[in-house]
């Protein structure tokens, strides 16, 4: 079975370290049983945290990012996170999204994330900018790390780290910088986006200096992966987090350097890979969608179902979840429990199915 694209992250460090990250993998599994929500539904309001806009401020010059501060409402702390995390955000209209967290992690008395606004979105982002003003209500989910920064541990070999931001990708690398800069490893950050005033937090990265380089694209091409990357040694580790052509390019680019760790996030939708055509059957309608080689079954659907519930487009939210009632699927995710499986649960923006599937929509 495939297995998507962002599985295949390199990890390759000490055994101290392992054995710290499949503790942390186990706890959050035990956390997600508890915590997550179930597939293709909104969060209950008693599996998540309510909390409150305290702050919130225009993260770039163009103000087309806000970064919202929030506390529990409860005045409680909230649940530990490590740096790369992100959280589900319940908006209040009750759209589901993911953001990652962006302020403190040793601070739990509030988190923060950034949103930059996209004119012609969903309206999650639009949301954010116009409704999570100072003492607005919404709640979160507890925070889950799909882009753990894995260095400094005994025996590790990592000599170097490269951290790439594209955008609003800056968000989950931001956390990065104080825990690397806490350790003896050497690190430098590039980070690129259309224009200086496009760029969020530029007044924060200014204190790590020279470190970090501000990549304009300007009327130029965007940055390739040469100069992304920059001159990288043997057994360093790349952190990237940006649009899927930055992070397809950082991929081809570091596809033969065994010495190299390259782990990544991206910010939508990977292409498909390895796709081929297949039917899916609405069984309340019998309708009968051709999902092409190059489709998500997401895409399809939502061609004729525009209300159908999804997020992230990368298989890890969950809430696209539909149930397979006749039919083969091949999951291409992991975040689907096996009794969620078992129970015929599917999720069509990244698992796909020889033949024809029939669905319960
Ligand atoms: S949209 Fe997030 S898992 Fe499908």
């Amino acid at each position: 079975m495939a297995v998507p694209a962002h599985a295949h992250r390199k990890f390759r460090r000490d055994p101290l370290m392992i054995a710290v990250l499949l503790g942390y993998d186990a706890i959050n599994w035990v956390d997600g049983r508890i915590s997550l929500p179930a597939p293709g539904a909104v969060r209950e309001t008693n599996e998540s945290i309510d909390v409150v806009v305290t702050d919130r401020i225009a993260a770039t010059d163009d103000e087309s990012v806000t970064a919202v501060t929030f506390a529990a409402t409860d005045g409680a702390p909230l649940p530990a996170w490590s740096a790369g995390a992100h959280v589900d955000v319940t908006l209040p209209s009750g759209r589901v999204r993911q953001y990652s967290l962006c302020g403190d992690p040793a601070d739990l008395s509030c988190y923060r994330i950034a949103v930059r606004l996209i004119p012609d979105g969903r309206g999650g982002s639009a949301e954010v900018h116009n409704d999570l003003v100072v003492g607005a209500e919404f709640s979160v989910g507890r925070p889950r790390n799909a882009f753990p920064l894995a260095v400094g541990g005994h025996n590790q070999t990592t000599s170097a780290v490269r951290l790439i931001a594209g955008g609003i990708g800056v968000t989950p690398v931001l956390a990065m910088l104080d825990i690397l800069d806490r350790t003896s490893t050497q690190w430098s950050m590039i980070y690129c986006g259309r224009t200086r005033d496009s760029l969020a937090f530029l007044d924060e990265l200014g204190r790590f200096g020279d470190r970090v380089t501000i990549r304009e694209d300007g009327p130029h091409r965007p940055a390739g992966a040469e100069e992304l990357l920059g001159d990288l040694a043997c057994d360093s580790a790349v952190y990237a987090c940006g649009p899927p052509a930055m992070i397809d390019a950082l991929r081809g680019a570091l596809v033969d350097r065994s010495d190299v760790e390259f782990h990544y996030e991206r910010f939508s939708a990977a292409p498909v890979v390895d796709g081929r055509p297949f039917d899916l059957r609405f069984a309340s309608s019998g309708e009968v969608l051709r999902v092409a080689a190059d489709q998500t079954a997401l895409s399809a659907i939502l061609g004729v179902r525009a209300d159908a519930t999804y997020s992230c487009q990368q298989g890890f939210c969950r809430s696209c979840a539909v149930r397979v009632l006749d039919g083969v699927p091949d999951h291409r995710s992991t975040a689907l429990s096996r009794d969620e499986v078992d129970a015929g649960y599917f999720l069509p923006c990244v698992s796909r199915a020889e033949g024809c599937l029939t669905i319960d929509l």
